[in-house]
């Protein structure tokens, strides 16, 4: 049976970009949830949707329930839905960090719906290119989720929870951490009046190159290369601070564990 109707439990960031886009794909979004009813409207409002702020008013009557919320919310929500949902009703949250389990106890039919992607309220993305992973403990359940998730992406995967789990070590190690290493660059430059976007065109290549190519051989740099002299220098300059010259060496040995660091 396909999805036709949804709830949206959540009014953040992710429910922000998947409302729109089950809408796009034809679905019907009954109600929007938030315990701030102003960011209930804001959200429902563009989806045509009725605001809520009180579980009590969950209507039981959706196809699907998708909590869009703080991973650590999770199951105190699930636990606050009306009975009928949580024993007829396939209820799903949205993270790449909390299996699916976290349902089992409270929830008859449950999963998750979690688009691979960081998502700002404000930042337009292309949902077409972003992999969608899905999972339920049933496996009719299973089937609908995927075909949900082909409505909106051109890229839909069935990831179970241990997957699930590692995939989001490694979006923490590629997104994360390397917008991390964006920000100690961006303060370097602040620091010497250096203009940001001289490094811009070489962040773009570098995360285009992993398009065709798996990134470790695509690896260059002073490390690699065991260009000690180059290094050093690198190492001296930041003296000045003691995080980031750590930082900087361990990093450096990762790539290149011979080296004499
Ligand atoms: N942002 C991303 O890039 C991204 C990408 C993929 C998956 N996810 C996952 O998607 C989920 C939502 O993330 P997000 O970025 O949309 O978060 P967010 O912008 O911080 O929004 C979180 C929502 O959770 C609600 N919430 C928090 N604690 C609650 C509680 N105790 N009871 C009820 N509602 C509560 C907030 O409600 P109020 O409005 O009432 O404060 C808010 O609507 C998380 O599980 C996250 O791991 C996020």
């Amino acid at each position: 049976m396909p999805l036709k109707s949804i709830i949206l439990i959540g009014a953040g960031n992710v429910a922000h970009h998947l409302g729109p886009q089950f809408q796009k794909s034809g679905l019907e979004i009954l109600q929007v949830f938030s315990r701030k009813i102003t960011k209930a409207r804001r959200l429902a409002k563009t989806l045509k949707s009725e605001a809520i702020n009180d579980l009590s008013k969950l209507s039981s009557s959706a196809d699907l329930y998708v909590l869009a919320v703080h991973d650590g919310a999770i199951p105190l929500v699930a636990q606050q839905l009306p009975k009928e949902v949580r024993e007829k009703k396939l209820v799903v949250h949205t993270s790449g960090a909390t299996p699916s389990t976290v349902f089992k106890s409270i929830c008859k039919r449950y999963g998750i719906f979690y688009p691979l992607q960081t998502f700002s309220i404000k930042r337009k993305v292309d949902f077409s290119s972003i992999p969608i992973c899905t999972h339920a403990n049933r496996k009719s359940d299973r089937q609908a989720l995927q075909v949900l998730g082909q409505q909106l992406s051109n890229s839909s995967f069935e990831i179970n929870d241990a997957q699930r789990a590692i995939l989001h070590v490694a979006a923490v190690f590629v997104n994360n951490f390397s917008n991390h290493l964006f920000s100690i660059g961006a303060e370097l430059c602040e620091k010497e009046q250096i203009p940001f976007q001289l490094l811009l065109p070489l962040i773009l290549e570098t995360a285009t190159k992993v398009q065709k190519h798996p990134p470790a051989k695509m690896q260059t740099g002073p490390a690699l290369r065991g260009d000690l002299t180059t290094l050093n220098k690198h190492l001296d300059y930041l003296q000045r601070y003691p995080e980031y010259e750590k930082l900087y060496r361990q990093l450096s040995k990762n790539i290149n564990p011979k080296l004499p660091l």
